[in-house]
């Protein structure tokens, strides 16, 4: 398996990997908005690829943190395709991402998850942070990695498209 930036060509099955991935098309519909949002950042749409096969995709975007709005990364949607999950691919595309983040000079990523999960990728929750999430009733399960110190304070802005959400 390889980790590579999503191409033009990948689009149609990075949309099947999220379909298939999510219970609901919630998360491939915001993808897909996303990819035509001025906060989409090609560099930063990975893909997981087995042989021929797209089998995960992770995303982040320009989101901002108010109110002096200095820019910082949202991620997801992360989806591995079922018959792939619990391998590892979900480890190593956000490892890549980070990694991408942290090279192109970026100084913090946050995400909407299962702590449990992302506390694994130095994720911790939000506010240890001094970052707000968007939404209060967010808590734990709205959570950042400082990829820069020190790292922005303020109030966490999405792309446009999570908000739609
Ligand atoms: C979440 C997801 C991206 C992880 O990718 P993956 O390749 O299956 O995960 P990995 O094999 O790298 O990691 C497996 C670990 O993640 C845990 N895990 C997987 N999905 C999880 C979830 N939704 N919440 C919490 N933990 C999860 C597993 O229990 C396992 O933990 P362990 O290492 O302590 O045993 C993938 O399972 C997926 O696409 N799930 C459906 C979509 C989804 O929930 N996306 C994330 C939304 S925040």
């Amino acid at each position: 398996m390889i980790v590579r930036r999503e191409r033009p060509a990948d689009s149609r099955v990075v949309d099947a990997v999220h379909r298939a991935a999510f219970p609901t098309d919630v998360e491939a519909r915001l993808f897909a908005e996303l990819r035509e949002d001025p906060g989409f950042l090609p560099h930063l749409s990975l893909v997981a690829v087995d042989g021929d096969h797209v089998i995960g995709s992770v995303v982040a975007t320009r989101a901002w943190i108010e109110p002096l709005g200095v820019p910082a990364l949202g991620l997801g949607p992360v989806g591995v395709r079922p018959d792939r999950q619990g391998r590892g691919v979900g480890t190593v595309l956000v490892h890549a991402l980070l990694a991408v983040a942290e090279a192109a000079g970026e100084r913090l990523v946050a995400l909407l998850g299962d702590p449990a999960y992302y506390r694994r990728f130095g994720f911790v929750v939000s506010t240890e942070l001094g970052l707000d999430p968007p939404d209060p009733a967010w808590g734990v399960h709205f959570q950042a990695r400082a990829l820069a110190d020190p790292t922005p304070r303020g109030t966490f802005r999405y792309a446009e498209p999570f908000s739609r959400l």
